[in-house]
């Protein structure tokens, strides 16, 4: 493998400046479309889980092609808005809601509210009730099914935080049904992330689907079922889950049962999509190390540190004989890593180092740590005559705008 020469980092490099996280929307729209295609058999909605990758062009991509948005804050709900997204496309999923995040959400009149624990339901109850309507809920369901993924983000199981078992779900169903200002419309699993064996998500849908008979049993009739995101993509080589498949398995579980099915991919459609494109700074040999110094780091970047997470990394320009090295930023942390033991070729200064398959859980997780601004963001795309157009999607953070609020504070005395 190695990385796509169809544009010329060089120029990016010398017009944007390094880092700078690049993303192909045309394979964002392939990926999106072949997901929901696999799901045309039956009624179905994708609501995009924008934690992934919250860029506003992303996400008017995304809206364009009829994506729905799953967000995790009133922030993310303002963004899915900002780019137009009408309201019953729009999903508020999240173990911590606060109080005020409910209310907002309510005021704007979104699909529903994915609750997670009963604390939260008799919250909600409360607010809709001071604004006398009924909110349309949905009960992330933890169904104790193991993903077999990595535990920092595998959610499905009884010591996770996430969701509630089933009898308790049966309860607040009960509960919900009878009360004056809540309407139950969904039940919603996501049971991990980075699954490329999808059996337990079929094994998770037909344990929730049971739960759905029973509560139509009881007059409690649902219209969404949400089945969460957790598709994993090849960082590897890794062979992707089939989405015939994924969708047989699921359709299959919901059968007698007239649902809906919300979907709420994330990594699937945007991480293969992007790169992380950077400089290298220095090499550096110690004792027992060759290290590549670049001038992106875990700021930026933060899977390899706290997953531990693999990135294919390349040099695009660089030849000869390859030996291991450890990528690193410039932060004082030893954790400050993209690889290690890796083999690459020899590098010095100014050269072009690639970070692939950095477009989910990437720029939306990096920080200002060390006082390093946010990187820019560019998108890569096809236009009618087949050209490769690049354009500027979000400006490198200027110093200015990144203490701007402290100053405002320190100036007030
Ligand atoms: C509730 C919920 N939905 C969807 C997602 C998206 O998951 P993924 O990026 O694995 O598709 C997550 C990720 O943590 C989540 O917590």
């Amino acid at each position: 493998m190695s990385a796509d020469l169809k544009f010329d980092y060089k120029a990016l490099a010398k017009e944007f400046g390094t880092p700078f996280y690049i993303y192909d929307f045309d394979m964002i729209k392939e990926r999106f479309l072949r997901l929901k295609t696999a799901f045309k058999a039956r009624k179905s909605q994708i609501f995009y889980a924008m934690k992934a990758n919250s860029n506003l062009s992303l996400l008017s991509l995304l809206k364009e092609l009829d994506s729905g948005f799953d967000c995790v804050s009133i922030g993310e709900v303002k963004r899915a808005l900002q780019v137009g997204t009408k309201p019953y496309k729009i999903i508020f999923s999240g173990v911590g809601k606060s109080e005020l995040e409910l209310k907002q959400a309510l005021e704007y009149d979104i699909l529903y509210i994915n609750l997670e624990s009963e604390a939260e339901m008799y919250v909600l109850e409360n607010v809709a009730k001071k604004l006398d309507i009924k909110a349309r809920i949905s009960i992330r369901v933890n169904p104790n099914v193991d993903a077999k993924t990595h535990p920092y983000i595998s959610t499905g199981l009884n010591v996770n935080k996430f969701g509630v078992a089933f009898d308790l779900a049966r309860k607040m169903y009960l509960y919900a049904h009878k009360s004056e200002f809540l309407e139950p419309v969904g039940i919603h699993f996501h049971i991990g992330s980075q699954l490329l064996d999808i059996s337990p998500i079929h094994e998770a849908s037909t344990l929730v689907a049971k739960l759905v008979r029973e509560l139509k049993a009881l007059n409690i009739e649902l219209k969404f079922f949400d089945i969460g995101g957790g598709l994993g993509v090849s960082y590897e080589g890794e062979s992707e889950p089939d989405l015939y498949a994924y969708a047989q398995g699921v359709l299959g579980s919901l059968s007698g049962l007239d649902l809906t099915i919300a979907l709420e991919p994330g990594r699937f459609l945007v991480a293969r999509a992007g790169e992380l494109v950077s400089s290298v700074l220095y090499e550096k040999i110690t004792p027992s190390k060759r290290f590549i110094i670049t001038d992106a780091a875990m700021n930026d970047l933060l899977r390899p540190s706290l997953y531990n997470a693999y990135h294919e990394i390349v040099l695009p320009y660089n030849e000869g004989e390859k030996s291991p090295c450890d990528v690193v930023g410039g932060i004082c942390e030893s954790g400050d890593f993209f690889a290690k033991d890796r083999l690459l070729e020899q590098s010095k200064n100014g050269d072009i180092l690639v970070i692939k398959n950095a477009g989910a859980y990437g720029f939306s997780m990096s920080s200002n740590y060390n006082t390093r601004p946010k990187v820019c963001e560019l998108a890569k795309f096809k236009d009618k005559n087949d050209k490769t157009q690049i354009k500027l999607i979000r400006k490198r953070q200027s110093f200015e705008t990144l203490v701007q609020d402290e100053l405002e504070c320190l100036k007030e005395g």
